[in-house]
């Protein structure tokens, strides 16, 4: 497969054309089943989580040691952020460096953007530096859509016409959102369940549904999601929440593929019973591809090839 370089940023699902989207899917496919992997000798990669991460912090830092590229971690409280830098003049100075990319997960919606816009007011990065989405705000988590596309293209090869349920706190999921924004353009069916105060009318290119028996009728993927605890004002309905949407092996129709993001909140999203059963290996399978869906990004964002 040519890898092509014109992908300079990760800004969203959005900005990702969809051919640029499948040969993302493509490669991770194809390193996984042991193609070999670009060189990114010489490449120098920054860290900038301002939230906390598990998978996606080391599935990154994984792909980037794997590519050959050195890693650092930029220590938000440790920064010169804490004395007032702006964040513009912080990646710039990262350029100075010498760095090459920062990976940026925020809770600021629209910072990776808005960096990128200073360059057009001509406030010049010292040199071209990758600014890559690792998870922003309520709206956009591109990498997680990413992966969950190649979980899917290799439990299903063709996506045209799948049925996929999205259950939970849609309002606050920006995997949902990106999970939504991304398989619409394959021609996945999308029914979302939730509860009301979990639901968010302004989604496009969804079916909502009033309760998960009949969401689950036609469904090939239910996918979780974590309840965004942190970004909630206010009490959670837990009780109610378990009683009406959570996901068990009994109302988990046979032969449906299990997914969600992660971190999972035992026994509220998802039964433990399911989720350390077969039905629930899926889950483990979306970190385990998360590693080479962001290497396979990342040697088109930071290879230098033409083709
Ligand atoms: N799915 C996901 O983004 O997990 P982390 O928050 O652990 O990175």
């Amino acid at each position: 497969m040519a890898i092509c370089s014109c992908l300079k940023h990760l800004i969203d699902i959005k900005s990702l054309s969809t051919k640029e989207i499948s040969a993302i899917a493509e490669r991770a496919l194809e390193i996984k089943n042991g193609a070999k992997p670009l060189s990114l000798k010489g490449k120098h990669a920054a860290m900038i989580f301002f939230e906390n991460s598990t998978r996606t912090y080391f599935s990154f830092e994984m792909a980037l040691n794997k590519l050959g590229a050195s890693v650092y971690n930029f220590e938000t409280s440790k920064s010169s952020l804490s004395k007032g830098e702006d964040f513009f003049d912080t990646v710039n100075n990262l350029a100075a460096i010498g760095f090459d990319a920062c990976i940026i997960r925020t809770s600021e919606e629209g910072l990776i953007k808005r960096t990128l816009e200073e360059e057009k007011k001509e406030r010049k990065f010292f040199k071209e530096i990758a600014l890559i989405n690792a998870g922003e705000g309520s709206s956009s988590h591109p990498t997680q859509a990413l992966l969950d596309l190649v979980t899917i293209k290799e439990k299903f090869n063709d996506l045209n016409g799948l049925n996929l349920v999205i259950v939970g706190d849609i309002r606050h999921s920006r995997v949902a959102k990106s999970n939504i924004e991304l398989l619409s353009r394959f021609n996945v069916s999308i029914k979302c369940v939730a509860p009301g105060y979990f639901k968010d009318e302004t989604i496009e290119n969804i079916e909502w549904c009033d309760n998960m028996p009949d969401a689950f009728k036609d469904a090939d993927i239910v996918m979780a999601l974590r309840i965004q605890k942190e970004r909630i004002q206010g009490i959670i309905e837990f009780e109610d929440y378990i009683k009406n949407y959570q996901i068990t092996e009994k109302n988990l129709p046979d032969n449906v593929v299990l997914m969600h993001p992660g971190p999972v909140n035992r026994d509220i999203e998802i039964s433990s019973e399911l989720l350390d059963s077969k039905r629930g290996e899926t889950i483990l399978n979306q970190a385990h591809n998360g590693v080479f869906t962001r290497m396979a990004l990342l040697e088109r964002i930071l290879g230098g090839h033409n083709g």
